[in-house]
């Protein structure tokens, strides 16, 4: 997949100077009384935003945040963000109230060099999520040049990711090229054993990269929610664990195929229980298929992490998605630890995906030592599963 970077048209290659430079970018980040609680998909930005203001062009950027499906939720409006953006930037930010109209076109126009504008969440607009080409043109009107470097958002064929790339100059940012450049390795000829490590609450959203990965890795090991429907699939009772019914099914297929492919599907054999999901909780070991009815299985258990430990340390190439436990809460938080941990020790290519399981190592203070961690959930999956990524496909020559 070398050839999906080299025929990529770069930003370091587009003539910004005197440009309005609309930007893209996943500012989709966690917030806590109104403040943004993880900043890292702000930082993953900033070398495309220098690289522009460095070069004299004027950015203008375009962000979403959550899913307020096309209505204005202040909640979500993007005030703590350009909040923090203009403290880690180190220039003004302009924070507009919309993202077309009237304001917007005067505050472009009375930009000063060496500051940038921050236009309102853009999933206020329903025409957003709906590809709507009117409003596309809109968006490529307030600029001259189109840089996406919304790598987590790049699974998405929305207008501000692909519906305006049919109306301007059109490069993918440098974080884009950097997650498509580490990510590359897991596609393209990746070094065996190559394992895969996925967690996460919903086994929904992990079934469909479950079915692929099963083609791609040597080993599959699991965690966090997902386990106990895999643990169910294979008829064992979890006590009051979370299982998705509705996926037994379609599990027993992917159990099936992983078996005639001889690639096993490590399950956890122990896990850490207890009544309630709180920092105060009793929790307690048990084996996986003693759990009793009134507990659930909230992280994975010591014999586990042991089990996990050593498929890490024989694989030289290892990809993460998911928090292997409720991570938020210290009592279900040690088998993400340990999980990070043996991951920065492995000389292995190491990367983490998803966005949450990057926000579970910084807080847990283990990203050190990791090979490489994604800012994209969806979009990383789909990218290791091999698929295409819409709106990357408009960035290429
Ligand atoms: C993410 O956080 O995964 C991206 O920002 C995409 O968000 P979405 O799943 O709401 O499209
Ligand atoms: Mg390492």
């Amino acid at each position: 997949m070398g050839s999906l970077l080299d025929r990529l048209r770069r930003v370091q290659d587009a003539a910004v100077e005197g440009k309005r430079v609309v930007v893209r970018v996943d500012y989709n980040v966690p917030l806590a009384e109104g403040r943004v609680a993880d900043d890292a998909r702000i930082r993953a930005s900033l070398p495309t935003l220098k690289n522009i203001l460095d070069r004299g062009g004027m950015p203008i950027i375009i962000s979403h945040l959550g899913r307020p499906e096309g209505k204005v939720v202040p909640e979500l409006r993007l005030d703590p963000v350009a909040d923090r953006l203009q403290e880690l930037l180190g220039h003004s930010v302009r924070k507009l109230e919309s993202c077309v109209g009237d304001e917007v076109k005067q505050a472009i126009a009375e930009w000063e060099p060496g500051s940038v504008v921050l236009l309102e969440n853009v999933r206020f607009f329903p025409e957003e999520a709906a590809d709507d080409a009117g409003f596309a043109r809109e968006l490529a009107s307030l600029g001259d040049v189109y840089v996406d470097d919304a790598f987590a958002t790049l699974h998405r064929a929305h207008a501000s990711t692909l519906g305006i790339a049919d109306y301007l100059p059109s490069y993918a940012g440098i974080l884009v090229q950097q997650e498509i450049e580490a990510l590359a390795r897991l596609t393209d000829g990746p070094e065996h054993p190559y394992i895969a490590i996925i967690g996460g609450k919903k086994a929904r959203s992990k079934l469909g990269a479950l079915r692929d990965l099963v083609g791609r890795v040597d080993a599959v090991l699991i965690g966090g929610g997902v386990a106990f429907t895999f643990l169910r699939a294979k008829g064992i009772d979890v006590g009051g664990s979370i299982v998705d019914e509705s996926l037994l099914g379609e599990i027993e297929l992917v159990i099936q195929n992983a078996q005639e492919r001889d690639v096993p599907i490590v399950l956890p054999q122990d896990v850490v229980i207890a009544h309630e999901l709180s920092d105060g909780a009793d929790a307690s070991v048990s084996a996986a298929d003693e759990i009793p009815a009134d507990s659930m299985g909230l992280d994975i258990g010591p014999e586990t992490v042991r089990t996990f430990r050593e498929q890490i340390s024989k694989a030289r190439t290892i990809v993460w998605a998911g928090p292997l436990g409720a991570f938020e809460f210290a009592p279900f938080s040690t088998g993400t630890r340990e999980i990070g941990k043996a991951l920065a020790e492995s000389d292995a290519f190491t990367v983490v995906g998803g966005g949450e399981t990057g926000e579970a190592v910084a807080q847990l203070g283990v990203s050190k030592g990791i090979s490489w961690i994604s800012t994209g959930g969806g979009a990383c999956l789909a990218l290791l599963r091999g698929k295409g990524l819409p709106a990357l496909e408009a960035l290429r020559d």
